[in-house]
């Protein structure tokens, strides 16, 4: 088998490469594409998961981090910065650090997940935590970039979008085709933006064809379904907790192009999802992650989807980054036992009788 060399080598054809591009890798990307046989049963659709929280630092980010870094470096930069609810920092730093770059951070109060802190401090980077939420902290980030000399890593950065669209290329190669239907959770729209690009550029290429795709948001953040800004952003999925999505008028252009649609789903359907998947599948993706499969099945029940469709969740981040909410969703307390090994056996079988 040969060593995955990361995204920039393996699609450096669809990729703004240049002779002076560094090929800057952690290994990101091939991640596994995961047949669930229960959930497809249940629901009535051939069903997989993409799951990025294979990815180095546990989430899709790496795809386009790894481009943006390493363009930021060909082109002689020193530093980066972004805004993030904590995902996009994590990489950030990781790849910054790679490179060699001072990499600056800037998080909303409160709101990132446990893990996800741990990460950006440890890679070393300068975090930074306003009295605001992630619109604001972005805000804040384009502003800086604009007067000092500094890379902004954003989404809106074109070259995140170029390195995140392989994601749709590596499902292409392993169905053989594009799936009938794309399920993506969305924040600030840059992934779906991404995903529809890439559909695109392989169908282009390799005839491939392209999905319908389908974004859902958290209710309680739901700018693109309900047109309207949203000033207080609220959800327990933190990682899509934004009221003005940055890539907003790309990602309806996108949906309009490929079909499909925007819609939200409840806290409480994203984390009936999320304790279904790690239950039933034994995949644990993080919250936001989980807004994909929880809209799946809010589409599928509406009849939106026809049945026996091939449809591909994507699972943005790793459980793991926010075990907080894990523990808060679930009642995870093991029965304590004496130590010794015939007390154990009568519990078990007690255990089993009931
Ligand atoms: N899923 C996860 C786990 C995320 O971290 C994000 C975004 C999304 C989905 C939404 O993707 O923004 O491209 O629509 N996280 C950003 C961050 C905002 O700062 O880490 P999007």
């Amino acid at each position: 088998m040969s060593p995955n060399k990361g995204i920039l080598h393996l699609y450096k054809n669809y990729l703004p490469m240049t002779t002076e591009t560094p090929m800057l890798s952690l290994q990101e990307g091939g991640t596994p594409l995961i047949h669930l046989p229960s959930l497809s049963e249940e629901w009535g659709v051939n069903l997989y998961v993409k799951t990025e929280g294979v990815n180095p630092t546990g989430s899709f980010k790496d795809r386009g981090m790894v481009m943006a870094v390493a363009k930021a470096k060909e082109e002689g930069s020193k530093a980066i910065i972004c805004a993030s609810t904590g995902n996009t920092s994590a990489a950030a730093a990781a790849y910054g650090t790679r490179a060699g770059l001072r990499t600056i951070v800037v998080i909303p109060e409160g709101k990132v997940a446990l893990g996800k802190l741990a990460q950006a401090s440890m890679y070393g980077a300068e975090v930074f935590e306003i009295e605001g939420n992630f619109d604001e902290a972005l805000k804040m980030v384009q502003d800086v970039s604009e007067k000092e000399d500094v890379t902004l890593v954003n989404s809106v950065n074109p070259y995140r979008i170029e390195g995140q669209k392989t994601g749709a290329f590596e499902i292409c190669d392993v169905l053989g085709e594009a799936p009938d239907i794309l399920c993506i959770p969305v924040g600030n729209a840059g992934n779906i933006t991404a995903y529809g690009k890439g559909f695109k550029e392989y169908d282009a290429a390799h005839g491939t064809g392209q999905p319908r795709l389908f974004g859902f948001e958290a209710e309680g953040s739901a700018a693109i379904v309900r047109n309207e800004i949203i000033p207080q952003p609220d959800t327990l999925a933190t990682a899509i907790r934004i009221g003005n999505p940055a890539s907003w008028q790309n990602a309806l252009n996108t949906v309009e192009h490929a079909g499909g649609g925007f819609d939200a789903v409840s806290d409480d359907e994203i984390v009936a999802a999320y304790r279904g998947l790690a239950q039933a599948e034994g995949v644990f993706a993080e919250p936001a992650s989980c807004a994909s499969l929880a809209g799946l099945r809010k589409k599928i029940s509406a009849g939106d989807i026809e049945k026996g469709s091939t449809v591909v969740c994507v699972l943005t981040g790793n459980g793991l980054k926010d075990p907080a909410t894990a523990l808060d969703t679930n009642e995870i307390s093991p029965v304590r036992i004496p130590n010794e090994t015939a007390s154990f056996l009568s519990r078990l079988h007690k255990e089993e009788m009931s």
